[in-house]
């Protein structure tokens, strides 16, 4: 589904944020993505969801180079990817509902199947009742989980979330990972990029250090 090829990429004249590395992600694994701050976890998520280009190296999907793209491919290219920045980018002047909903309207979608699908993922994220409020109303969870929902209405092939529970207690954390599992349970693949150590039985584990990938659990050598 996703290869990385010997994908470098250099800011500057000589920084290296990620230096000749290589994986391949399957449809429907959990992956977590590992590593120190500033070892090139948000890196790899730019450069999937073609924010920024890599130095060397290929990036595909589904044998499609990424970055190869036209222009006025990127937006139809994006919709595959549910994607949950680390500070959420919500809309401020926008309630729970409309924040979820606009996502949907922008692709043309029908009234009737917004709300239900609203509904729906609103029911996923544990956001009930809160349809109303405006993102500053919600606590730092709540906001999260708002971010998810919005990131999966669209049903993508693939969420992904920066630093899922960077800013969380231990029980938020906790809540917003039963989420992500169970979003994963429902279909969808899911990669996860965080400082923190998180327990995901079977979850393929990429850990980096200084841009480089030390270990991946899915291969042999290390
Ligand atoms: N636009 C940029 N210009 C210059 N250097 C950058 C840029 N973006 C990232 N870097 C550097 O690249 C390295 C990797 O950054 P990246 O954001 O990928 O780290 P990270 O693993 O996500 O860290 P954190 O856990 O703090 O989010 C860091 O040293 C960072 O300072
Ligand atoms: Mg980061």
């Amino acid at each position: 589904m996703i290869q990385f090829e010997e994908v470098s990429k250099r800011y500057g004249k000589s920084f290296y944020a990620l230096k000749d590395v290589s994986f391949h992600i399957s449809e429907k694994e959990f992956v977590l993505v590992t590593g120190s701050s500033g070892s090139g976890k948000t890196t790899i998520l730019k450069l999937l969801i073609a924010e920024e280009k890599p130095t060397k190296g290929k990036v595909s999907f589904y044998g499609l180079n990424v970055h190869n793209l036209r222009h006025s491919d990127l937006p139809r290219y994006r919709q595959k990817l549910g994607v949950v920045f680390q500070d959420y980018r919500l809309i401020p002047d926008k309630t729970v509902k409309e924040n979820i909903s606009f996502v949907m309207e922008m692709l043309g979608a029908k009234d009737s199947d917004i709300r239900e699908s609203v509904r729906n993922v609103l029911n996923i994220v544990r956001l009930r009742g809160k349809e109303k409020r405006y993102p500053h109303q919600l606590s730092g969870g709540e906001q999260q989980r708002l971010a998810i929902a919005r990131a999966i209405v669209n049903e993508p092939d693939i969420i992904l979330v920066d630093e899922p529970t960077a800013s969380l207690d231990k029980e938020n954390s906790k809540l917003v990972l039963d989420i992500l599992k169970k979003i994963h349970e429902l279909g969808t693949t899911v990669i996860l990029f965080t400082h923190k150590q998180l327990k995901v039985s079977h979850a393929h584990t990429l850990t980096l250090q200084d841009g480089k990938l030390m270990h991946d659990s899915y291969t042999k050598e290390h």
